[in-house]
């Protein structure tokens, strides 16, 4: 699988960044704001971090935005959390081609208000025409990482049953290609802010070696400065897969 072999980080700066964009509900809390003011200034962060990150040469930015498990909340916080999604991608959308972003998604994009399942797929569309160069952004939303694994065991279970794969062929590689994820190689590093330390079933199958950074920062208040503190630690990080390597 790519990158499961490379030699450790070093000073390779990772190809793909994960972040588990979390903490504005406790952002606006703080404030004396409603919950929903947190995710408005949430997406905003999501913005700068995105062009930031483009511009220092990530290839793969893939962020949780809303998991499987988020529609437990109020039926006006889901609201207003798919209303902004709605309004950003509408602005990706007329941005991409500019500013050199592709989009793609991760999740089950049927469980969606129909409006932003169009919208998704359109963005979808219209970033396979764009230069494979671009940085891919991957919005995770109504994401799970067992939701995903299990839609791809049952694509993967009716080809068995079609005759086009057989159980014996399975194997890492191919399970992969199944998963909302194929293509992309895993990320080298996987950051979390807002204090949590919990994966809360982002990326499951993805995440095998991948690197953790950890923040106390809430999410609307994390800056570029946060990205290169995370890059710098991973640079740090002896990478072994299981192998056996000097210590730095
Ligand atoms: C992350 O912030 C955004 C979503 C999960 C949609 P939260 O809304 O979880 O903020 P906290 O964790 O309650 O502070
Ligand atoms: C994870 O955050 C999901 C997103 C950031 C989209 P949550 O706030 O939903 O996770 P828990 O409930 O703290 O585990
Ligand atoms: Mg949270």
């Amino acid at each position: 699988m790519a990158g499961r072999n490379d030699a450790g980080a070093g000073a390779v700066p990772p190809r793909h960044i994960a972040i588990i964009m979390d903490g504005n509900g406790r952002w606006a809390t703080k404030r004396n704001l409603p919950r929903t003011a947190g995710h408005k200034v949430g997406a905003e962060t999501f913005r700068k971090i995105a062009y930031y990150c483009k511009d220092i040469g990530i290839r793969y930015l893939t962020v949780y935005a809303f998991s499987t498990e988020n529609w437990k909340r109020s039926v006006e916080e889901v609201n207003v959390i798919m209303r902004l999604l709605e309004r950003y991608l509408y602005e990706l959308m007329e941005l991409m081609a500019r500013d050199h972003f592709r989009i793609r998604f991760f999740g089950d994009l049927t469980g969606l208000p129909p409006s932003l399942e169009k919208l998704a797929r359109r963005t979808y569309e219209v970033s396979g025409a764009l230069p494979q160069d671009y940085c891919l952004v991957n919005l995770c939303i109504n994401y799970g990482g067992r939701d995903e694994i299990l839609r791809a065991a049952r694509r993967y279970a009716a080809d068995c049953a079609k005759g086009t794969q057989t159980p014996e062929n399975l194997d890492d590689a191919l399970f992969s290609s199944y998963l909302d994820s194929a293509g992309i190689p895993d990320p080298e590093l996987i950051i979390r802010p807002s204090g949590e330390l919990r994966l809360s079933n982002f990326l499951l199958w993805q995440c095998a070696y991948s690197e953790f950074y950890f923040t106390d920062t809430l999410w609307p208040d994390f800056t570029t400065d946060e990205i290169d503190r995370a890059i710098a630690a991973y640079a740090q990080r002896n990478r072994r897969f299981g192998g056996v390597k000097e210590s730095k």
